[in-house]
């Protein structure tokens, strides 16, 4: 058996090992920060995952590939858009990987269980898309933020345009949950408030896309204008199924935005003309926003969409904590306020968040020709979500 023989250190020599000794410390001190992908990669909504992990990789990429001088290690969960898996799935990575923050998701039924485990667990969750209103309302929680919407957001700012247009009977369709309930509970809100009435609401299923019994109910009330929410796929599909039947040429089409984002190829002539509102637009003729535009199509040789945008902007809110913290995750009070104040310098405009940490935001009137969601104006200014129930 091997005996360590103790001798004592020369002082030089004891110098330099603790020198060594206190640089192995110092990068022990600083291992990666793990951040936790749960996305949808399979799916209605996969496209929409993947521009969102493009958009926050490339934000990170930007920095030299590290935030705050921490190299980045990056985990991934399919979540599938399946509520029914969101649990189990989100604690792979609060478990599992014991990751520090979680980046997710898109559908707000998932979203909702991984803001209760991240509100039980207390890990961190940044939100880049989904907008169940109840994550900036009663599920709401100090390490809770988003940098997407709260999905009354755009169906308002749909709804203030409708009404603008002089529209004054109108019909909802959408996907009957979350998303779908409460986009087309704000856009209600404000085509009501600006004198119109929604005469009747259809929904189906989410992810179900068997729209025809729905759109010959449409064609059988005759309503001046039809809302609807519908993202990916399904939304490329609907809006082929609509022009199809007829429709587009009789009945306007309005939308919250994610009805034709990153879905135009798909969609082609069927597009053509669609008016939506979102708190993004291809055509932002801004220096940031065709700054990033430019390098996101260079990188990835495809055209950015809101959703990118979005992640990249996650990438951002948790770059402003790291570094007013100096990539020290323990000083987590100080971390989280700095996220909560620090300005966004987003590629739809700047913003910063809500009391609630949802994004307080200009939301665009956008219409489609060719390929872009081109924008033609301001549906609604700085508009807050109103944060129905948050206490924190
Ligand atoms: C949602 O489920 O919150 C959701 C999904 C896709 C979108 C927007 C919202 O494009």
């Amino acid at each position: 058996m091997l005996r360590s023989i103790r001798r004592p250190l020369l002082p030089a020599v004891a110098f330099a090992a603790a020198l060594a000794a206190g640089a192995a410390h110092a990068q022990a001190a600083q291992p990666p920060v793990k951040v936790g992908f749960m996305l949808p990669a399979t799916g209605t909504f996969a496209a929409l995952g993947d521009m969102i992990e493009k958009g926050f990789r490339m934000y990170v990429d930007e920095q030299g590939g590290k935030l705050a001088g921490r190299d980045i290690q990056y985990f991934r969960v399919d979540d599938e858009s399946d509520p029914s898996k969101a649990t189990d799935n989100v604690n792979r990575l609060i478990k599992r990987d014991q990751v520090d923050v979680i980046v997710g998701t898109v559908h707000s039924g998932v979203a909702m269980a991984m803001a209760r485990a991240a509100k039980e667990s207390k890990t961190l969750l940044i939100v880049p898309n989904a907008g169940a209103d109840a994550i900036t309302g009663p599920l709401c929680a100090p390490n809770i933020l988003r940098s997407s919407f709260s999905n009354w957001q755009p169906g308002y700012a749909t709804g203030v345009v409708a009404a603008q247009k002089g529209y004054k009977r109108a019909m909802t369709i959408f996907w009957n949950y979350a998303a779908g309930q409460e986009s087309a509970k704000g856009f209600t809100e404000a085509f009501e408030k600006g004198g119109g009435k929604v005469v009747k609401e259809l929904t189906l299923p989410f992810p179900n896309v068997e729209f025809q019994p729905l759109l010959t109910a449409i064609a059988a009330e005759k309503p001046d204008v039809v809302f609807a929410f519908f993202a990916g796929a399904g939304a490329a599909k609907f809006v082929r199924d609509y022009d199809a039947a007829g429709l587009r040429r009789t009945i306007p089409l309005i939308g919250s935005g994610f009805l034709t984002d990153g879905v135009l190829e798909a969609q082609g002539a069927a597009a053509q003309g669609l008016m939506t509102a979102l708190h993004y637009a291809d055509g932002i003729d801004t220096p940031r926003n065709n700054a990033f535009r430019n390098k996101f199509a260079v990188t990835y040789k495809v055209n950015p969409d809101v959703y990118a945008v979005q992640g990249y902007d996650a990438a951002q809110i948790l770059a402003s904590g790291l570094n007013a913290v100096k990539g020290d995750l323990t000083k987590r009070d100080a971390m989280i306020a700095a996220m909560r104040k620090a300005p966004i310098d987003s590629p739809r405009g700047k913003y910063t968040l809500s009391a609630a940490h949802n994004p307080v935001q200009d939301f665009y009137i956008r219409e489609v020709k060719g390929r872009e969601n081109v924008m033609t104006g301001v549906a609604v200014k700085v508009l807050a979500d109103p944060a129905r129930g948050c206490r924190m």
